[in-house]
């Protein structure tokens, strides 16, 4: 096995040594990827020109760009990340753009300034905080009282088959997850109910989950899927703890049962993912 930084561990060194590059590397795919989802989340949170509004975990800046279209010269975003290399893609692509500031930092203890900002949104960037329930009471503090916040996470792994069927080609990484559930990660926000107490608590209100299902296209061919697999998601972290010709020999299983499943066309998976709103107050 070997040494890398894991999420459960040291979220800021996964981040930013680890998962950071690898988002950097595939940000154009990534993007293609989960374009529609940025676009249902921007119709919903609807910024508007002048608004000042924070991105949780920006990442590498596309719905940051987004944003920034939309308030304008005379707005404000604000982007927060744990991820250096992923805030340096970001700001490359804002370049030009005054009305974007973005800071290495985490979300959960940064000082924002309090109840200024009308908007709080996150695509797939709220389900990694340690202690989410002080980290959603941070994020709303930094709310004015008619603000609103709008973010996207995954909903259970069993509903996103992008996330579970290559691992089924490795059964003997298919034990039970030994992480409590809610744990940080990807599907730590799957559970309604918990969404909706967390956000109570952080004194948010009409908090509304809306479910959103649908069809991922990983890759144009199984071939391109796979490479997609090995770099990002839940079998690139099991493989990337392998040696190498451990990790060689488990790539080729999945390349046989993708390969074997799906013929030689485009390969896409089910997914799943809430939707959430709520208001500052
Ligand atoms: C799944 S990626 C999504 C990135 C981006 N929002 C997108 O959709 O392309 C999760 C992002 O959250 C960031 N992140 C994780 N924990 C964070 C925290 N506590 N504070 C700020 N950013 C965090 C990661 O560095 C990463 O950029």
């Amino acid at each position: 096995m070997t040494q890398e930084p894991t999420l459960a561990e040291d979220p800021e060194a996964y981040w930013n040594e680890q998962a950071g590059p690898i988002w950097v590397s595939h940000q154009e795919d990534l993007d293609r990827l989960l374009t529609p989802v940025a676009e249902r989340l921007l119709a919903a949170a609807a910024p508007q020109a002048g608004e000042h509004v924070i991105d949780v975990g920006c990442g590498c800046g596309a719905t940051t760009l987004r944003l920034a279209e939309c308030v304008g010269a005379g707005g404000r975003v604000v982007g927060v990340d744990l991820s250096r290399p992923m805030l340096a893609r970001a700001a490359e692509r804002a370049a030009g753009m005054s009305q974007v500031a973005l800071h290495a930092s985490d979300a959960a203890t940064h000082s924002f300034e309090a109840g200024d900002a009308d908007l709080v949104l996150s695509r797939f960037g709220v389900m990694f905080f340690a202690d989410p329930s002080s980290a959603f009471s941070n994020l709303r503090r930094a709310l004015r009282s008619t603000g609103r916040l709008c973010f996207v996470a995954w909903q259970a792994s069993e509903k996103n088959a992008w996330a579970t069927t290559p691992l089924r080609a490795l059964p003997e990484l298919l034990v039970p997850d030994p992480a409590p559930e809610g744990a940080p990660g990807p599907f730590s926000l799957a559970d309604p109910a918990r969404v909706r107490t967390l956000l109570d608590a952080a004194g948010f209100t009409q908090v509304r989950l809306e479910s959103i299902e649908g069809s991922m296209p990983v890759g144009d061919t199984p071939e391109a899927a796979l490479r997609f697999f090995c770099q990002v998601g839940p079998l690139s972290r099991h493989i990337a703890t392998l040696e190498e010709a451990d990790r060689n020999a488990s790539v080729e299983r999945v390349r046989r049962y993708l390969s074997d499943g799906w013929g030689t066309d485009a390969v896409s998976f089910d997914s799943a993912y809430w939707l959430v709103r709520a208001s500052a107050a």
